[in-house]
């Protein structure tokens, strides 16, 4: 075969070859083929030698001049097969960069669980610790030790979930199961506040939620007197409302209290006057409270001769209402953030 016979057989398998690579893959695989150091032309190229002197210029040029038509042609298709390749990659793996990124937001705490934060930092100071007691409870701790027996009217005053499950199981209905725990576990003098959830099965208003937080507070020792929980109440609404505060009860029943009192504080936005916050009666109401039951501090194996003291429960909701001026208590739960961010402050 005459060396331009054989040139011309490499550039038609080259040409077609070249126009049937569709893909970068191929593209490249025909350059090894053709132009790769083994490749046809390559070798073709360095077999000059063996020619005779005359054919070898003519045979060279003719070789060098089908190499660079050859690269140039390669090199574009290369280009081409290239940019397609990209385009395909980027439309299946789009991704927008110019979207702005999403940015990390720090929580803060829940306005009930600064009030409870707060709470604890003012009962610490008065010598009271803060303990946690289990939302499910027994009938024995939520009514039997605090002297409501089952066949007590009393008993009928909370509207309890019960739990499906052997014996009586209750959501507790309020924070003063905590008292018989921590008596039973503790001797006197006991000191503590118990803040926690508390679940009553009823319709929801601007007041009432099924789901509320309470605060709990009791105190035991020799000589507790009315005196020491109306101090106690004042204190802390002193140092939630300010230093002028005082404080009101009124007669109220409570099977585990003797005497019971309902306490209100006197309302810090009008100082008492009367306005739309306190309903124009210059008294925002808290919660209940009174002097321990003989029979409860039996119940627990405190002797009421020698043992005396004082146990009131708060609303917490409704006490971080009075602070905020939120008027309906389903806010709290109801999981909104552009409500709860109004109240964000710094840990
Ligand atoms: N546990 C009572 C309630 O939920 C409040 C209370 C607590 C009353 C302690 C007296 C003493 O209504």
């Amino acid at each position: 075969m005459s060396v331009e016979t054989t040139l011309a057989d490499v550039r038609q398998r080259a040409m077609a070859g070249l126009s049937e690579a569709s893909s970068l893959g191929e593209i490249l695989e025909w350059e090894r083929l053709y132009l790769g150091p083994k490749g046809e032309l390559t070798v073709f190229l360095r077999s000059l030698g063996a020619l005779s002197p005359e054919e070898r210029p003519i045979a060279g040029k003719a070789g060098n001049a089908l190499k660079v038509e050859l690269t140039a042609l390669f090199e574009a298709r290369r280009q081409a097969l290239a940019t397609a390749d990209l385009d395909q990659r980027l439309e299946a793996d789009r991704v927008d960069v110019s979207l702005p990124g999403r940015a990390q937001t720090i929580g803060a705490a829940h306005p009930v669980s600064q009030m409870i934060d707060d709470l604890s930092d003012i009962f610490a100071l008065m010598g009271f610790q803060t303990v946690f007691g289990p939302e499910v409870e027994t009938g024995r701790y939520n009514f039997d030790l605090l002297n409501i027996p089952s066949d007590h009217p009393a008993r009928d005053v909370w509207d309890t979930m019960h739990v499906d499950a052997p014996g009586e199981i209750v959501m507790r209905t309020h924070t003063s199961p905590m008292q018989a725990r921590v008596m039973e576990q503790t001797d006197p003098p006991v000191r503590v506040i118990v803040p926690g959830r508390v679940f009553r099965y009823e319709a929801q208003d601007a007041s009432h939620e099924w789901m509320f937080h309470q605060l709990e507070g009791l105190a035991i020792d020799r000589n507790i007197t009315m005196a020491d929980l109306k101090g106690t109440l004042t204190e802390m609404a002193r140092q939630l409302f300010g230093p002028k505060r005082r404080i009101r009860f009124r007669c109220d029943f409570f099977p585990f209290v003797e005497p019971g009192v309902d306490f209100a504080v006197d309302c810090a936005i009008c100082d008492g006057k009367g306005c739309r916050v306190c309903k124009h009666t210059g008294w925002l109401e808290m919660g209940g409270a009174g002097m321990v039951h003989p029979r409860v501090l039996t119940g627990v194996g405190y002797d009421p001769a020698v043992y005396s003291g004082f146990a009131f429960g708060l609303g917490i909701e409704r006490l971080t209402m009075m602070r905020t001026g939120v008027d309906d208590i389903r806010a709290f739960a109801a999981g909104d953030v552009r409500f709860l961010r109004q109240f964000a402050r710094a840990a």
